[in-house]
């Protein structure tokens, strides 16, 4: 009897240890990765090394898990869809993986999309060609990081080769996920991938390749679920968020049409065309792997690469009779920013700034010579351009090979990087950022500001009026303030000036002061009712406050100094003025 307890025992502690370590060899083997983010929904992603069933549970505040969703069947790619949610709003997710075994601590959180057409802020960090020689590619995440610090990044997009050895799964584990999962950019911000022609190396190179790990591993919005129109394809499609359309293009592959995008017509120009021409929004950005000018590692002014001259002679001319704003791209492995150009689509040879550059400026925005913001207008586009940028150098430095390309402003050899641009409503900040967070280039953007050159406004006299600076920035006021708003108090006719520090934009308010109030006697004010009451000198200076309600008689009028009072007082909620003169009663 005792035997057999004992054996009952032994079997028990031994099927508990069995099941724990069951239990616990359960692991996330790639971290969560967040696709198809929009205002209401998300795509959670990750890899486990076991097939099994999971769970993400959701949280408002990160203590507090209130819902869930659970994978229908056990694998060991799990896709949870999170639906219902509100649009620009932070959740907070954790992973369930057993009973007890959870993954996910504070940096587990994703922020929803603002709604389509807001003017709300979001920022962008995009990075290409990865190419895992040396500790470049980390170390431009790490130059990002630091540069960002604490700073939540929206979205993550990257302009193709998102990796180089073969592009099979393992490729994209090891050399993709890995580097990018050692800080917050997986598991928060929405991944929008591009494609490039080395994640098509192990495969035909043929869009939507089944097999192929790039479109295994993405899921990216083919039917329009996130703005655009639908392409039928993950291997180009668009997306709005906030304000701004973005559309990714496959610049290397064939179509079903048979077709490559440098061809001449395809489904895939013809797609574009329509998307373009169908946003409303206010900002257009388009990235794709091939650049259709660089004198990086590639030279699109050469016959040895005629896949570039012919892109250039199809998109330019599209992203121009569209008003696109940026256009990113990789495969040169070097950093390249053009000033806004249009209508330049032959040779760099061709080229002739006085034709193509409608605007001279910099960009840089940064106090330097001639570097004011560009200035880009949705009703008259005579002076918009197009920023074309080269950004190749995420996974190593970057060489011009070629030469300078005459139609960029920038163009950085020997700098591994990244990019990032913030849009701000009317206004779009953009930056390289090297491999130790600084940075080496900038520009900025102002999109329909109208500029109030001079205004004039007639008020009453000791009315008080709101100013407004037009644009988003800093500020210098004649009267020394430094806000976007401000509120005056002018007794006579005043200018009120306002520009920002770089003297770029000036803003002029001429204030007309309507003669004061009649001066009236004691006798004439007398037994006025109020609910409250301020009383100032003719500077504006409060002299007396009677907050409680009350009446404006003689006994009131005997607590003032004799001379001129304005009085301020509200009467049934609204605001009255009345100017004494006092006597010596
Ligand atoms: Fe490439």
């Amino acid at each position: 009897m005792l035997k057999s307890k004992l054996s009952s025992f032994f079997i028990l502690v031994i099927s508990l240890f069995l099941g724990s370590t069951r239990v616990y060899s359960q692991q996330i083997t790639r971290t969560p990765y967040l696709q198809m983010v929009g205002e209401k929904s998300v795509l959670i992603r990750y890899r486990t090394n076991q097939a099994i069933l999971s769970e993400v549970q959701i949280s408002n505040d990160g203590k507090t898990f209130s819902r869930s969703k659970k994978t229908s069947q056990t694998t060991t790619e799990h896709q949870v869809l999170i639906d219902s949610l509100t649009a620009s709003n932070t959740y907070f997710y954790r992973i369930r993986l057993s009973a007890s075994q959870f993954a996910g601590d504070s940096t587990y959180f994703f922020k929803t999309a603002p709604t389509v057409g807001s003017q709300e802020k979001f920022s962008v960090w995009t990075v290409g060609d990865m190419y895992p020689v040396g500790p470049y590619q980390k170390n431009v995440y790490e130059g990002f990081k630091k540069f960002v610090g604490n700073t939540y990044t929206n979205l993550f997009l990257t302009q193709g080769d998102n990796v180089y050895s073969g592009g099979n799964d393992d490729d994209f584990q090891t050399n993709f996920f890995q580097i990018y999962q050692n800080g917050p950019l997986l598991k928060q911000s929405a991944l929008f991938p591009s494609v490039g022609n080395h994640d098509y190396d192990a495969y035909p190179k043929t869009q939507d390749f089944p097999d192929m790990a790039y479109f295994q591993n993405f899921t990216l919005p083919t039917k329009g679920e996130l703005g655009g129109l639908a392409s039928g394809s993950e291997s180009y499609y668009s997306f709005d968020y906030g304000n701004t359309h973005f559309v990714c293009l496959d610049s290397y592959a064939y179509g079903k049409d048979n077709k490559r995008i440098f061809d001449g017509p395809s489904d895939q120009l013809t797609w574009l065309k329509n998307d373009l021409k169908a946003t409303k929004q206010l900002w257009k950005v388009v990235y794709f792997h091939f650049p259709p000018y660089t004198k990086g590692t590639y030279d699109s002014d050469s016959d040895k690469f005629p896949e570039l001259i012919n892109l250039r002679a199809i998109l330019p001319k599209v992203f121009d009779e569209n008003n696109v704003d940026l256009v990113l791209s990789g495969h040169s492995h070097v950093f390249e920013r053009s000033k806004p150009l249009k209508n330049q689509y032959g040779l760099s040879s061709e080229f002739n700034k006085s034709v193509h550059w409608p605007q001279s400026s910099s960009g840089r925005y940064d106090k330097s010579t001639n570097s004011c913001p560009y200035l880009f207008s949705t009703g008259n586009t005579d002076k918009n351009g197009v920023i074309y940028v080269v950004n190749g150098v995420g996974g190593g430095p970057g060489t011009l090979k070629y030469g300078l390309h005459p139609v960029m402003e920038t163009s950085l050899a020997g700098q591994a990087g990244s990019f990032y641009f913030e849009i701000n409503g009317k206004r779009l900040d953009a930056k390289f950022i090297n491999e130790e967070g600084n940075v080496l280039d900038q520009f900025t953007i102002f999109k329909d500001l109208n500029l109030k050159a001079s205004s004039t406004q007639t008020i009453n006299y000791f009315d008080k009026l709101d100013l407004s600076a037009s644009w988003s920035g800093d500020y210098v006021w004649s009267n020394g303030e430094k806000t976007k708003n401000i509120k005056v108090n002018p007794i006579e006719n005043t200018v009120f000036k306002v520009s920002d520090p770089q003297n770029c934009f000036q803003e002029s308010f001429d204030i007309k002061v309507n003669p004061p109030l009649a001066i009236q006697s004691m006798e004439e004010s007398v037994n006025i009712p109020f609910e409250s009451l301020t009383v100032y000198d003719l500077l504006g200076r409060k002299t007396k406050e009677f907050k409680q309600s009350g009446m404006i008689n003689k006994e009131l009028i005997a607590e003032l100094n004799p001379g001129l009072h304005i009085l301020i007082y509200i009467q049934n909620g609204q605001e009255k003025s009345l100017k004494i003169r006092t006597n010596s009663y």
